[in-house]
């Protein structure tokens, strides 16, 4: 058997969660392979809204195996909360969730010091989403620190001190900073997540595949905010790409099987960075209201803009999606007509690949205007439905891309999503 592997191809919050939802009947296990609480990915359906942070997005299926694998980083007093609220939904987390000993652990300090270091960043901030990300990729990288792994062993709070008691004396340099730290909600909260299923995750993956068992691997953020191939600095502290599916799940390139690539019919951003389609008039107004486009994780509203598809096909290729998921459709329904960006002007020339800088005065992004399906969307449930303007955006963009669009989602529900025919360009 083969992993696939679901991702998100701009900058994140594509609609990752709610795809994962719809497929999880199809696969035995859901696991998450890096990020953290940085992430929150939102579900529909039955009329309530989910939101997951750490969790994978099959915990509201049954006999659904959700693993949190090595690559992913946990604060576990988020942890807790997010299993608390499934448990009072009545979610048998206990029975359907297991945490790879190799994921390492967000510290209070951790998110002292990822606060500090955004202030004295100033104006250059990264946006961050504050929950202590990068700091804790930097102790994993910097071979400092501490794995769900350690909190089994009898040594695990004097470790615990010891780099508390470094990061406060990092704090220290920070100037202003006042480092209040109380952790004894955190320290409760590690004996929490001793009570749960601890795993060899890597090995009970591989055993899984051997016994025929289907694996999809659920990305967070998204291509463009990979630490290797993002808008660098600008990115979060992990590679998103489907790469990261091996080294945050210890599953070898050979076992990848389809990777699955979720994108907007447009594009968003939330937190520092360049953007070259945002749009910072009323059309990205409306993009943003239509598409109740606020962060889910902060609340953060995002920057809106049109398609970019010299960034998505750079995004196909660096994972090697081999089939695409097209999210928010309805939300353009707004629009007479729709701009999608195909080509940049990059130092007097066209190009139509993403060069190593696309600031704005480094890219200018050159549009082509098609027509748009006004209208609401959000009521379809059949292929023939469809409005042939936007089979004819599919199509465009099967074109620019090389890859099939298998899905269309026209709704924030499970039940607002249209399997296409293979492929729309045929
Ligand atoms: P993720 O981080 O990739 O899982 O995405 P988020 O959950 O952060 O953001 C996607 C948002 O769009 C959520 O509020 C979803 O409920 C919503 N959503 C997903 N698909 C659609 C869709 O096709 N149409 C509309 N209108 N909303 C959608
Ligand atoms: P999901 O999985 C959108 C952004 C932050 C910031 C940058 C670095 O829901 O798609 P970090 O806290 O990781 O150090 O922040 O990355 N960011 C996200 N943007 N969706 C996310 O996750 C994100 N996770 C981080 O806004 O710009
Ligand atoms: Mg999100």
């Amino acid at each position: 058997m083969k992993v696939d592997v679901l991702l998100g191809l701009q900058w994140g919050d594509e609609g990752k969660g709610k795809i994962v939802d719809v497929l999880t009947p199809q696969y035995d296990v859901i696991a998450r392979f890096q990020g953290g609480p940085n992430a929150g990915h939102t579900l529909e359906f039955d009329g309530i809204k989910h939101v997951l942070h750490t969790i994978p997005s099959g915990v509201f299926r049954p006999d659904t195996l959700n693993v949190v694998g090595n690559g992913v980083v946990i604060d576990p007093i988020i942890f807790k909360k997010e299993i608390d609220a499934l448990v009072a939904l009545g979610v048998d987390v206990a029975a359907s969730l297991a945490i790879s000993r190799k994921a390492h652990l967000i510290l209070p300090t951790h998110r002292m010091l990822d606060a500090a270091s955004e202030a004295a960043k100033g104006k250059a901030k990264i946006g961050s989403t504050l929950k202590g990300i990068g700091p804790t990729y930097m102790d994993k990288t910097g071979r400092n620190g501490l794995r769900v792994g350690d909190i089994e062993s009898p040594h695990f709070e004097e470790r615990y001190h010891a780099l508390r008691d470094k990061h406060l004396g990092m704090l220290a340099q920070f100037e202003g900073f006042e480092a209040a730290l109380d952790d004894r909600e955190w320290l409760s909260a590690i004996d929490f997540l001793r009570s749960l299923r601890l795993i060899d995750s890597e090995h009970a993956l591989n055993e899984a595949l051997k016994a025929g068992q289907r694996i999809l691997a659920e990305g967070a953020q998204g291509t463009m905010l990979d630490i290797d191939f993002g808008t660098y600095p600008f990115v979060t502290s992990s590679n998103t790409i489907s790469a990261g599916a091996c080294t945050g799940l210890g599953i070898a390139p050979n076992r990848v099987g389809e990777v699955i690539g979720i994108f907007k019919a447009y594009c968003t951003r939330v937190g520092s960075g360049p953007f070259p389609t945002e749009l910072l008039d009323e059309v990205g107004e409306t993009m943003r209201a239509e598409g109740r486009e606020f962060g889910a994780t902060t609340g953060r509203p995002r920057r809106c803009g049109w398609l970019d598809l010299p960034q998505l096909r750079y995004a196909v290729d660096v994972n090697g999606a081999t089939q695409l998921c097209m999210m928010k459709a309805d939300v353009l329904g707004c629009f007479d007509e729709i701009r999608v960006c195909t080509h940049y002007m990059h130092r007097g020339e066209t190009i139509d690949h993403l060069p190593y800088g696309i600031n704005p005065d480094e890219v200018e992004p050159v549009y082509t205007t098609v027509p748009g399906w006004p209208g609401d969307l959000t009521g379809i449930r059949s292929l023939e439905e469809v409005p042939a303007t936007l089979m004819a955006y599919v199509k465009m963009i099967e074109d620019a891309v090389g890859v099939p669009v298998t899905v269309l989602s026209v709704g924030p529900d499970r039940a607002q999503t249209l399997q296409l025919p293979i492929p729309v360009s045929a």
